[in-house]
Formats: C-alpha cells, sequence, structure tokens
C-alpha cells in the first residue's frame, strides 16, 4: 500500500520561482508513488491575515491554479480547502491542552515569524494572537487527521513537524497509541536567491519572480537584477558567481548555453544587458509550459472549484474516521 503524505500551503498569493524550486517540483515527482493530500491552508493563512479575509480568499483559487500549472495531477493528488473540514478544528482543540505556551514561544519557526513581525510592524509583540501562537498546534491537526505518515517540507517547517510529533506523543501516552507520528520529508531542493541577491526568494522581500508573471514584468524584473557590481564597463571581466543573472542562467538556461556565459563573464567578453537579455527569453521558455497549462484552468474555473470540492469531500471522509477513533481514546464518543 502506498505511504500517506500530506503537505500545506498557506494561501496568501501566487506561487514564486522560490516555491517551485523549493518544493512544488519535487512535490510533482512525489505524486506517483504516494496516497498525496494537499492542504490549501487558508485557516492557517487567517491566523496572520484574519483582517483581509478577501485575499486569502481569492488566494486559494489562485494557489489551486498554480499548483496545478506546475504539474500536479489532481487525480494524484487529493487537493482540499482546511476551513472545509471541522475535524481539523476539533483536533486543534484537543491537541492544544497537550502543548504549552511557553514551549509555542520557543518554537523557532514561530520565533522568527514573530520577530519578523515584529521588525515589519514594530510592535512589541502585544498584538501576537492566541490564534497565531497556536497555528502549530492547528498543523500538527492538519496532518494527523489524514494519518500523514510523511510531511514533504522545506527545513524552515522542521520545528512545526517536531512539534507534531510531540504533540502526537503526548496523545499516545496519555490516552494509548491512536495516532501516528509523521516524519519530515525533506527533498533535494534548493533554496532560491532573490532578484536582488537577498539569501531567500520572498513575497514580502519585493525581490520575487512569480511563474504567472507575464513577459513584460519579466524583462523588468530581470533587467534590475543585481550583477557583479565592480563591472562598470561592458567587457570588464567578471565574477558570475555574485551574479544573480547568472545565477537564474543556471536554473532555467540550457546547460551549455551557462558553461559558455561563465567563460564569457570571466574573460570580459560578455556585456551584461545581453545576458540578461539572453537569461529573458530563457526564463520565458522555462514558464511557458506552466503558463499554458494554466491558461486551461484560467478559462474554466469550474474545473477548479470542482478539483477543489472533490478533493474536500474525499478528504473530509477520511478526517472523519480519524476523529472517531480520537474520541474514543479520549473518551468523549457520545
Ligand atoms: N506552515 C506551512 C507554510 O507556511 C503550511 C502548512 C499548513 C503545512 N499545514 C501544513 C505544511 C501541514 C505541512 C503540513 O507553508
Amino acid at each position: 500500500m502506498k505511504k500517506t503524505i500530506l503537505t500545506g500551503l498557506r494561501p496568501t498569493g501566487n506561487l514564486h520561482l522560490g516555491h517551485y524550486f523549493g518544493a512544488g517540483q519535487s512535490w510533482v515527482k512525489l505524486q506517483d508513488d504516494y496516497n498525496f493530500y494537499l492542504e490549501i491552508a487558508d485557516v492557517q493563512a487567517l491566523t496572520d491575515n484574519f483582517n483581509d479575509p478577501e485575499k486569502v480568499r481569492k488566494n486559494v483559487k489562485e494557489i489551486t491554479a498554480d499548483l496545478l500549472a506546475i504539474g500536479l495531477d489532481p487525480n494524484k493528488v487529493n487537493f482540499f480547502i482546511q476551513s472545509q473540514i471541522p475535524e481539523i478544528a476539533e483536533l486543534t482543540v484537543f491537541y492544544s491542552n497537550l502543548v504549552t505556551v511557553a514551549r509555542l514561544q520557543r518554537n523557532p519557526t514561530v520565533k522568527a515569524e514573530i520577530a519578523q513581525k515584529k521588525e515589519l510592524f514594530g510592535n512589541d509583540g502585544e498584538s501576537i494572537t492566541y490564534g497565531f501562537l497556536g497555528y502549530p498546534v492547528s498543523q500538527a491537526a492538519d496532518i494527523t487527521a489524514f494519518d500523514g505518515e510523511l510531511v514533504p517540507v522545506g527545513d524552515d517547517q522542521l520545528p512545526l513537524i517536531e512539534q507534531c510529533r510531540e504533540i502526537v506523543r503526548k496523545f499516545n501516552s496519555i490516552y494509548g497509541n491512536t495516532l501516528k507520528e509523521p516524519v519530515p520529508y525533506l527533498s533535494k531542493t534548493t533554496r532560491i536567491k532573490g532578484l536582488d541577491g537577498n539569501d531567500k526568494m520572498g513575497k514580502s522581500l519585493g525581490n520575487a519572480i512569480y511563474l504567472i508573471d507575464d513577459e513584460e514584468t519579466i524583462k523588468k524584473k530581470i533587467m534590475g537584477a543585481i550583477t557583479d557590481p565592480n563591472k562598470i564597463k561592458k567587457d570588464d571581466p567578471a565574477n558570475p558567481d555574485i551574479c544573480m543573472v547568472y545565477y537564474y542562467h543556471k536554473l532555467v538556461s540550457p546547460k551549455d548555453t551557462v558553461s559558455n556565459i561563465c567563460k564569457e563573464c570571466q574573460k570580459g567578453s560578455r556585456g551584461c544587458v545581453l545576458c540578461k537579455k539572453e537569461l529573458i527569453e530563457h526564463m520565458n521558455n522555462y514558464l511557458k509550459e506552466i503558463k499554458e497549462r494554466r491558461k486551461k484552468y484560467e478559462d474554466n474555473p469550474e474545473l477548479i472549484e470542482k478539483i477543489l470540492k472533490d478533493g474536500t469531500e474525499k478528504a473530509r471522509k477520511k478526517a472523519q474516521e480519524q476523529i472517531k477513533k480520537v474520541k474514543q481514546a479520549m473518551k468523549i464518543d457520545y
């Protein structure tokens, strides 16, 4: 029997290259070999976007379209919307007794997010809500509601999986062996740098190329990408290793082109403008297939609705079986 994997995504914006190389691409490879649940985590998105419900609602469909566009097959992947599975919310309440506030505050992912919020909004932590602090508990419910065995995630999510494992162990030790302890699945992915050279490509950093960016937008972004600052004149030799244009060439351009670019850049026989123009072309080629697939769904939005509806129905059945076991174990099965 195929093992169950579960992963999720907060619907707060479209997918960019960072998501694609950092996760999406590996999910496409996993879909053949596993029983794959993919959660559109709208409830989790609301923990820090509760004042912008329109944004979350719009992005449920946007992000589903992006995921289908990168090649996830709805016949192999069970897409579902978190908010439509009330059993997840129930489990969250039950699990919240099994984790201390201090432990949540020490969770490295939560800690980093709180620090980032303080930096962005300059508050002293007063505005961190109960819901936001508790989202790792809700994520543990996401995973265990489906008996998730493997959770394919980036390394930034490891503390959340660890938190889930602790909750599972605590649950099993008190109420009897009921839940499976999930294991993180770290596939070979690449963390993508931003156009500005920042170590991370991110929406809030304003340095991302989105899968849906049109050719004009891609042109503008690439023309503005950071190159070797020591290269002033067109024929100055330069260091491709500190150039974002070369960095993206390595991701999307044909292999032989890439080694030529490197040599020419080091020799000084290649100007940055030409190099950027070539990258624009290769980037557009690279994204072409993804955009074509997406267009099918853009033209037929009812397809996306059906995929989400059917997937959510199937997921709900599984969650209902699971909550039955949990309530029995907790002696609240009236
Ligand atoms: N926390 C994840 C993120 O921010 C999204 C997520 C929600 C998730 N539920 C999950 C990931 C369950 C793995 C498993 O991207």
